[in-house]
């Protein structure tokens, strides 16, 4: 899930026409001929029936099915991509098909989305079992967690080389490719309402996947994939904007001083590809001196400390325990999931690492982030045609990540010009306001309050029912859960609006504010920030 962390934007891999128009030609006749050919149908329904996982050690029993397998996706490279499917608990039959992604790039969906976020289990702090989450996006939905691309958990490559030139082009033609042949395999999938979703640099991998898959369809007779939409969470989106909005975000939350926020305004051209000495220099001082060991994905969260030196263990793990109390979320998590999948009964069960992968399964790939090709710099060309595509597009942000934060969010979707439907207004969840949101024509913003980078890990329930608004309620505002009157809440707005004018900042440090606006309004780069964080994030053992 870590964003951005490529060493040096490589220009886009350009696939050449007559070569791209190959490719499709190759995938679209390859799915033909399947679904012409009853023998081929049946050796997939037999693929499917290998792929059912029967239990999984230490699992609690559960009434839905799960499948998880292989998918080769390039024969020539012996690229093979990893995918769990968890069927929703009643009606899989007619509910959609929701692939989730999470992002790195190399982070595992199985590690996060799967164990962590929204997926039917929980891993026990020893490994040992499994247990279930309450807010198991498979209520709602049948599920497929996809390791993408080759080279993240248990998804390989026999041509080792891969792991070294991965970038966002291949990936995404790879996932198309994998969507494809899963469809002739399971085929009571294809034709069925079927969305995207993911967070942080799966911010990149959803749009381009959703446009690849658009495109794919426009030249199918008959197209099999029903894509419906997309939904993606502190999604890394442009890296200009992002990059701006990443800053003010440290500013507001006093993460840094004054004096960093000035002097990274004012040497950091995020436009530019690699850092001036200059602005280096800023951004290392804000996270050498002014962080501190504070969770940049949940800044107001204990971080994972239990994993630091033994002598401190027993202490910290202590404490530890009693802030998990207090906070409900254990941020030790991903530590579990590399105990249980590594565990050979565990790869067994789960059809894993049937060729005998030279490394250990890991939640995130070190290889495949430090070596990153092409990378988009901007996502918001792809939303401006998946709108124009008539999509439903819903973007949402844990309003406590320091990472992607909210602020980089907003300042990127403000980019897209868009027109309000619905203004800005709370929803809430259980009494509480879940965060706020706003509808535009053609997309739907909505924060979800007190959520860090994984908003499904910090805030589960709220985090489910912005889920099932978006399945429910097409570009429609979030359901709330408790109608608050109307006159209680323009009450309350006036209240807040007569403070704000009072306490609204002047002087020297809007003046420092003044000069992001004007920035922001160039176009282009900025990856420098989301790596520095990601060096900084790795130091202190939280990965994604
Ligand atoms: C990778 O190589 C192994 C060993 O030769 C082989 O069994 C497997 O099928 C290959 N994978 C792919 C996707 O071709
Ligand atoms: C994890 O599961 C094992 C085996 O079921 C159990 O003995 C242990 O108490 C569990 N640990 C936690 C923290 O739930
Ligand atoms: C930032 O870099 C871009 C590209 O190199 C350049 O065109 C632009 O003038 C620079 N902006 C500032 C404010 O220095
Ligand atoms: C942790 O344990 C190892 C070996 O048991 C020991 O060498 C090391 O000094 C310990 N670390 C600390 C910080 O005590
Ligand atoms: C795959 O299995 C081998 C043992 O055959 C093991 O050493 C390796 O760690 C496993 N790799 C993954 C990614 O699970």
């Amino acid at each position: 899930m870590e964003p951005i962390q490529e060493k040096k934007k490589k220009k886009k891999k350009k696939i050449p026409v007559s070569s791209a128009f190959f490719l499709w030609a190759f995938l679209f006749w390859g799915t033909l001929t399947g679904t012409s050919k009853a023998n081929t149908i049946s050796s997939s329904t037999n693929q499917q029936k290998l792929d059912r996982i029967t239990a999984l050690p230490g699992q609690p029993p559960v009434s839905f099915k799960q499948f998880s397998g292989y998918v080769t996706v390039n024969e020539q490279h012996g690229r093979a991509l990893f995918y769990w499917l968890t069927e929703a608990l009643a009606d899989a039959d007619t509910k959609p098909l929701v692939l989730w992604l999470n992002g790195g790039p190399g982070c595992s969906s199985i590690a996060y989305g799967a164990s962590e976020e929204i997926g039917p289990f929980r891993v026990n702090k020893t490994g040992s079992s499994l247990y279930l989450n309450k807010y198991s996006w498979n209520r709602e939905a049948n599920i497929l967690f996809l390791e993408s691309p080759a080279g993240v958990g248990f998804s390989y490559t026999n041509t080792s080389s891969d792991l070294k030139d991965s970038g966002d082009e291949r990936t995404a033609q790879d996932a198309l490719t994998f969507v494809i042949k899963w469809m002739s395999r399971f085929p009571q999938y294809r034709y069925r309402d079927f969305y995207i979703t993911g967070e942080s640099y799966a911010g990149h991998y959803v749009p381009q996947l959703a446009k690849k898959i658009h495109d794919y369809n426009r030249h199918s007779k008959e197209p099999i994939i029903d894509l419906k939409g997309f939904l993606v969470g502190n999604a890394v989106t442009d890296n200009h904007y992002d990059s701006i909005g990443t800053v003010m975000y440290w500013w507001s939350h006093s993460m840094i001083s004054d004096t960093t926020y000035r002097s990274i305004l004012s040497h950091c051209n995020f436009t530019h590809v690699d850092n001036s000495p200059g602005c280096d220099k800023a951004l290392e001082y804000a996270m050498n001196h002014e962080f501190g060991d504070v969770d940049q994905y949940s800044i107001y969260t204990p971080s994972c400390t239990s994993v630091s030196a033994n002598a401190t263990r027993h202490h910290r793990l202590k404490k530890t325990l009693i802030r998990r109390r207090a906070y409900g979320y254990d941020p030790c998590t991903e530590n579990y999931a590399e105990k249980y999948y590594n565990r050979p009964d565990v790869q067994k069960a789960m059809h894993a690492n049937l060729t005998g992968i030279p490394y250990k399964w890991t939640a995130c790939s070190d290889v495949l982030i430090k070596h990153w090709k092409d990378s988009q710099f901007s996502m918001l060309p792809t939303y401006k045609e998946l709108i124009a595509a008539g999509l439903r597009i819903w973007v949402f942000s844990g309003d406590t990540d320091s990472v992607v934060p909210v602020t980089a969010t907003r300042f990127s979707l403000s980019h897209l010009g868009l027109s309000a439907k619905t203004r800005w207004y709370p929803w809430y969840s259980s009494g509480q306001v879940g965060g706020w949101t706003e509808v535009y024509h053609g997309l739907t913003f909505a924060t979800v309050r007190g959520a860090g980078h994984e908003v499904p890990l910090f805030q589960p329930r709220r985090a489910f029912q912005l889920f099932k608004s978006f399945l429910t309620v097409p570009n429609q505002p979030i359901r709330m859960s408790e109608i608050i009157p109307r006159e209680k809440l323009v009450e309350k707005q006036k209240y807040f609006q007569s403070i704000h004018k009072h306490t609204y900042l002047k002087g020297p440090l809007d003046k420092v504010t003044s000069v992001v606006i004007p920035l922001a309004l160039a176009t282009t780069c900025g990856f420098m920030i989301a790596r520095g964080i990601y060096n900084m994030s790795h130091g202190i053992g939280k990965k994604e």
